[in-house]
Order: C-alpha cells, then sequence, then structure tokens
C-alpha cells in the first residue's frame, strides 16, 4: 500500500488526519475540572490511563472495564472520520473528563492554559523511549515506515517524527510544571516504586482510596497484567493498523532495553547531543534500574 505521511503544524509533524482537524482541536473548550494526561509518544500513556482509570473506578477493575468502553479517555487530536474526533468524544463526556494528549506545549489548544485545569505528564528517558517508538512504528500502519535501525536513529534525533521532537517535548513541559497544577512523572519511577508513584496521582486526584485498593491498582497495572488485558493490549485493533505479527503493542515494559539496540558509537553520540539539547534544564532521568 502507499506510505502513510505525516503532516506539519508550526514546524511540528503530526499525522495528516490531525492537521486536516487542526482548526477542531485549537477550539476545544478546556474545563477547569479536567484532567490532561500528556506524554511524548512511548512513553507510558497506556500504563498511565490505566491507572488513572482505576483510580477513578476506586479500584473496580469491572466498574473499569465498562467505563473504559464507553469512553477510554478521548485523545484530543485523534481524528479519523467518520469517527467521532476526539474532540467530539470530550465534547460529549460527563465532567469531570480525563482527556490524553502527545501535543508539545506550544501546540496546546490555548483554553487549557486558561482553565486552570489540572496536568498529568509522564515522561520518559530519551533511549527507552527511541527504541519503544522505533518498533511502534514498524508495527503501527497509520505511521511512515521506520527504515532500518540506524536510520530511526537519525529520524529520531533530528525530531523528524510525529509529536515532533523528544527534547523540546519533554523540555517545555517541565518548564512549565509550577506555573499550573501539574504532576509531573517518570516512566521509570513507576516502575521501580508503582505504590509511591500511585499514591501520588492518587493524592493528585483529590481521591482518598485505602491501602487495599492501592494494592489492587498496584497488581492490575504491571506490565505482564496489561499485556493479557484486552483493554490494554490492542488486541482488538485490525491488523491494517497495529500489526502485533510484528511487534506486540506491550512490547518489553523494562527500563534499559536501549542497551540492546544502540552501539556504543550511537551512544557516544547519543549522550552528546542530549548534552547539547538539554542545556540548561534541571531534569534528571534515569536510564537503568
Ligand atoms: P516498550 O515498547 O519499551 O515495551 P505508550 O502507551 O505511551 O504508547 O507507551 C508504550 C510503552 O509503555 C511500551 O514500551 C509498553 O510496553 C510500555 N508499557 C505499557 N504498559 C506498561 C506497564 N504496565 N508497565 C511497564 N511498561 C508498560
Amino acid at each position: 500500500g502507499t506510505q502513510p505521511s505525516l503532516g506539519e503544524v508550526a514546524g511540528i509533524p503530526l499525522p495528516a488526519t490531525t492537521v486536516d482537524n487542526w482548526h477542531q482541536i485549537q477550539g476545544f473548550e478546556a474545563q477547569s475540572d479536567d484532567l490532561l494526561i500528556c506524554t511524548y509518544p512511548k512513553s507510558g500513556t497506556t500504563w498511565i490511563q490505566e491507572i488513572v482509570d482505576l483510580i477513578e473506578q476506586s479500584g473496580d477493575v469491572d466498574k473499569c472495564q465498562r467505563a473504559a468502553i464507553q469512553h477510554r479517555h478521548p485523545f484530543l487530536e485523534w481524528a479519523r472520520p467518520p469517527q467521532p474526533s476526539g474532540v467530539e468524544k470530550a465534547r460529549a463526556m460527563p465532567r469531570p473528563r480525563v482527556l490524553r494528549t502527545h501535543l508539545p506545549t506550544q501546540l496546546l489548544p490555548p483554553s487549557f492554559w486558561e482553565s486552570n485545569c489540572k496536568f498529568l505528564y509522564v515522561a520518559r528517558n530519551a533511549k527507552d523511549c527511541l527504541v519503544s517508538y522505533y518498533h511502534f512504528q514498524r508495527m503501527n500502519r497509520t505511521l511512515p515506515d521506520p527504515g532500518t535501525w540506524d536510520q530511526y536513529f537519525e529520524t529520531f534525533i533530528s525530531g523528524k517524527v510525529a509529536w515532533g521532537s523528544w527534547f523540546e517535548h519533554v523540555r517545555g513541559w517541565w518548564e512549565l510544571r509550577n506555573n499550573v497544577r501539574m504532576l509531573f512523572l517518570f516512566y521509570e519511577d513507576i516502575k521501580r516504586d508503582p505504590k509511591q508513584e500511585i499514591q501520588k496521582v492518587m493524592k493528585f486526584m483529590e481521591k482518598n482510596l485505602d491501602g487495599a485498593v492501592l494494592d489492587t491498582i498496584v497488581q492490575e497495572t504491571t506490565f505482564e497484567k496489561m499485556k493479557a488485558n484486552p483493554m490494554t493490549n490492542r488486541s482488538t485493533a485490525p491488523k491494517t493498523i497495529l500489526d502485533q505479527s510484528i511487534s506486540p503493542f506491550m512490547r518489553k515494559g523494562i527500563v534499559g532495553d536501549w542497551k540492546n539496540h544502540f552501539t556504543v558509537a550511537q551512544n557516544e553520540r547519543f549522550d552528546e547531543i542530549y548534552r547539547q539539547k538539554m542545556e540548561g534544564t534541571s531534569i534528571n532521568f534515569c536510564t537503568e534500574l
């Protein structure tokens, strides 16, 4: 078939369907009681949304599955007519709403900054993110073919991937974290101490759940559980969209898989580029557990 291509808004590559719907996305009206889950792709979006879902439903797994079927946290920039767009789904939702986006700060609809809503950002270290995105683009038929590993390594560094540069995305959101109501989490922290990080999310959502519920949420959101869960493993997505025979959507879920992909030279080069691009920021990632 033909290669899916990316469009662009203000220099940021985005899926063409998102660009086509840009006017509607920019006009989205955020509410003060919205919670917006923000991530760069492949940083643990599915994981955090499952955590948030379970907290919302007070750890009730069955209720969570039903709620998820009805309206799984609409993805703001989703647009694939004739299906309702993310914006349309969000508009039809009961409040308080949980929404999702991968947009960088400069492309977020302005109403989010004016609404005083809550932001939950999850960041993942760049090296594992690159690896995960590479495998995702191999199996995702709606994104361009990544080419070889060596080619994709360059594409990712240059930011010519959907939703733009990892470096700019993470920097942008990190720098705003104290200006708005934001909880900023790291994938690696959730992996290392899920209970502690889930507790932070609970507090942020102003939910008071007891220890047994917290333990349930920890157990239900392990990689193994989520890989086996049809609500989270995307097994129902058609093969023409996600070809899981190439690479599963729930792939490895670990910290440090970059070591199985980066050559020594690539690692040195990446560290140098990282240093340049992240200069002056106080953000600190761990790349191994
Ligand atoms: P890998 O490709 O490294 O395995 P997103 O949901 O933003 O697309 O991110 C997908 C990445 O998060 C994948 O990484 C996936 O395996 C990982 N992931 C999803 N659920 C997870 C969980 N419960 N624990 C750890 N990693 C998880």
